[in-house]
């Protein structure tokens, strides 16, 4: 009843319902498309709907607003936010930028549109390696997540990487006891790893990658049994595609309340009432979207 719902809301409204691989399974089963942060920003510029509902957390919505301000916007539950991108706090970026003023200044998409602003360019977990191997300077500052900043160092080690100290608190729950206990248990056990993981458990791991990068590995390769070291909302995607293969995950503690405050009555009261609409300073948006369409051009 409540699909019918939407579906019929999506047709009238001309919307494209986008969702994060960490949504809620009946979420995910709704949309029109599923992926990671890098993935949907993509979606949510190409598309040719006039509305888009982002089920996902706030700087997703924000990111999709600047990359296409003709486009509406709306975020189904007000207060889905990111406990990571709140980790910067501007007066102190403002004073780094002084204090480093001929490094690149490269965040996470996991940011506010203000400090996308005072940045160089925006990347995601799929993209970071490649994004900061092409930047020209030696120099770096990468934020807020210091363990995604720390795995790309790792990857790049040409490059002076200066790194911020925020962290995932629902990664950093992902403990390396539990993932090795689980080892002894079973043999042939295969760890995917997100790189927001602490470095502990990256260390144990068989591939390191973005949700869509996690899903995809798992999807291609042939073993019997995987650990899922990220957010449990990819076992859902994960099992749809690949029927036959066991997923385990990290213990119960690898929940993102935010990610999972939407419901699908939040998505249909969404459609309904256009809510809540993303909008975003004009002079902030312009300098966050030079800050993404870097990374979408060094992206490719
Ligand atoms: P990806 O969407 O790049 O897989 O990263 C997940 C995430 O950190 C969302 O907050």
């Amino acid at each position: 009843m409540m699909i019918e719902e939407i579906k019929k809301l999506k047709e009238e409204k001309d919307a494209l319902i986008l969702a994060h691989n960490y949504q809620r399974p009946e979420v995910i089963d709704i949309a029109d498309f599923v992926g990671d942060s890098f993935y949907l920003s993509q979606v949510a510029k190409g598309s040719d709907k006039s509305t888009i509902v982002f089920c996902g957390v706030d700087f997703m919505a924000e990111s999709a607003k600047i990359l296409s301000p003709e486009k509406k916007i709306l975020l189904p539950v007000k207060d889905a936010g990111c406990p990571l991108a709140e980790m910067v706090d501007i007066d102190e970026l403002k004073k780094f930028k002084e204090k480093h003023s001929d490094a690149t200044f490269v965040c996470y998409i996991n940011t506010s549109a203000e400090v996308k602003a005072l940045c160089d360019v925006v990347v995601t977990s799929s993209n970071a390696v490649k994004i900061i191997k092409r930047i020209e300077n030696k120099k770096i500052v990468f934020l807020p997540d210091k363990n995604l900043g720390e795995f790309v160092k790792e990857r790049v080690p040409e490059k002076n990487i200066i790194l911020w100290t925020g962290f995932c608190p629902t990664h950093r729950k992902i403990s390396k006891e539990y993932i090795l206990s689980l080892k002894e248990e079973i043999k042939d056990l295969v760890v995917l790893t997100h790189p927001e993981c602490e470095r502990d458990v990256r260390e144990i791991s068989d591939f390191i990658g973005s949700t869509k990068e996690i899903i995809d590995y798992a999807t291609k390769t042939n073993y019997k049994n995987y650990l899922i070291a990220t957010e449990e909302g990819v076992i859902h995607t994960l099992k749809k595609l690949n029927p036959n293969k066991n997923f385990y995950i990290p213990g119960l503690t690898a929940t993102c309340p935010n990610m999972k405050k939407t419901r699908l009555i939040d998505v249909y009261e969404s459609l309904l009432y256009s809510r809540y609409e993303i909008h975003v300073d004009e002079e902030i948006a312009k300098g966050a979207k030079r800050a993404l369409e870097n990374m979408l051009m060094l992206a490719r």
